[in-house]
């Protein structure tokens, strides 16, 4: 039996692309591993009412970690419209995979590390060397959003003197979000950070959060990072208000190391750094759990490329990267990142977003052929 078991999920358009890039890569890499395809996205959905059937949940039980390639969503009333003709009409709506696996095996840590590799010529600026913990599961998307304001919520939120300067609006005129953040949620996402500064000798995290405007939740968020940052005493504890940390990681992103953040900022924030090294090609993510994780690029099925080939595929293959460090095979994640940085430091085969015209799949024999 191989040591590892691992569910592969290309998904839709160029999502089959990259991760067929990514196998090239971690066969040659002799990984004792087994992988087993896995049926997600907008087929599936279309097929058969379930973006992410049951068997797909099934084979993540039964495997040790997950590389997901990407998917197609849709907006709901084409969702809805693309159904089989038996399928429509029955209520059914669509809900993003990905989300739903976050939720169902509590993969609370999006991991994104942003580095500019030298020679990257996308780079914004070199020794740019970010790691981002995104909260995954709760904050601005846990989803409790109202509109119309059903009355008992109305008077609910009355209980706040801030909403008397709402009172009178009538319940189809105003909609109604909530930010929800946990004790729990906060302490997890703040010291998993923290371990990880300890971990591999980084200087500093600095919170990302707005307790000044937000007092609730970004005041529960950072008496929590200050209980736990207190636990780390030789790693630098920095606080920074979130529209003041997109000026400073423009101005002086060397400056920082790793950075933590709620579900809506970190995603806000690990946009904003990805581009500061090279983009979509290059954006890889973790979204880890105590016992299971899912590592994918973070770009989209990019429609208009598929069939192409012409996408970059580093970004899956930093994510297949990632997924061997978690499985604590060290060496080979090293090696792994090592071949793609000698790839992009020589600068001969790269795709279009790097101003080559090299194709997904050489720039994957590419990588092999340094192993
Ligand atoms: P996208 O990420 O698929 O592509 C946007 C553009 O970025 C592409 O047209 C291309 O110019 C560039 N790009 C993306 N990946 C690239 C790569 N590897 N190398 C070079 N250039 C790359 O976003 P878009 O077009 O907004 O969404 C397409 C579909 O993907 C939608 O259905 C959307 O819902 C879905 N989506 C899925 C995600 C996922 O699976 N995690 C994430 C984001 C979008
Ligand atoms: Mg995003």
């Amino acid at each position: 039996m191989a040591k590892y078991r691992l569910a592969i999920l290309p998904g839709d358009g160029i999502g089959k692309e990259v991760i067929e890039a990514a196998m090239i890569v971690l066969k040659r890499l002799n990984l004792d591993a087994e992988y087993i395809y896995g049926d997600i996205g907008w087929e599936f959905w279309c097929r058969e009412g379930n973006p992410l059937p049951d068997r797909t949940i099934k084979l993540l039980k039964e495997t040790d970690a997950c590389l997901f390639g990407a998917i197609t969503s849709k907006p709901k009333e084409d969702a809805a419209r693309e159904l089989t003709p038996e399928l429509q009409g029955k209520g059914l709506s669509y809900v993003s995979p990905i989300v739903k696996l976050r939720q169902l095996f509590d993969l609370y840590i999006n991991l994104r590390p942003c580095k500019a590799y030298p020679g990257n010529p996308l780079n914004y600026r070199d020794n740019i060397d970010l790691v981002i913990f995104r909260e995954n599961t709760e904050g601005s998307y846990a989803g409790v959003e109202f509109f119309p304001l059903p009355e008992e919520v109305r008077q609910a939120l009355m209980l706040h003197p801030k909403m008397r300067d709402f009172k009178d609006v009538p319940a189809d005129e105003i909609a109604v979000s909530t930010r929800i953040m946990t004790k729990k949620g906060c302490e997890r996402i703040v010291r998993a950070a923290f371990e990880y500064a300890r971990q591999y000798k980084r200087k500093s995290v600095t919170l990302v959060e707005k307790p000044n405007v937000l007092r609730e939740t970004g005041g529960l968020m950072l008496r929590e990072a200050r209980r736990v940052a207190a636990e780390y005493p030789e790693i630098r504890f920095i606080e920074a208000n979130v529209d003041a940390m997109c000026m400073w990681l423009i101005k002086n992103p060397q400056d920082y190391d790793v950075l933590v953040a709620e579900n809506l900022f970190g995603d806000i924030i690990s946009d904003l750094a990805a581009q500061l090294v090279g983009g979509l090609g290059f954006a890889c993510a973790g979204n880890i759990g105590d016992n299971y994780a899912v590592f994918e690029p973070t770009h989209g099925s990019a429609p208009k490329y598929t069939g192409l080939y012409k996408v970059n595929p580093t970004a899956t293959l930093l994510a297949a990267k990632m997924m061997l460090d978690w499985l604590g095979e060290k060496d080979l994640a090293a090696r792994l990142e090592g071949a793609v940085a000698e790839v992009i430091k020589e600068g001969k085969v790269r795709t279009y977003d790097m101003g080559g015209s090299a194709k997904t799949l050489d720039v994957a024999e590419a990588v092999a052929a340094k192993l």
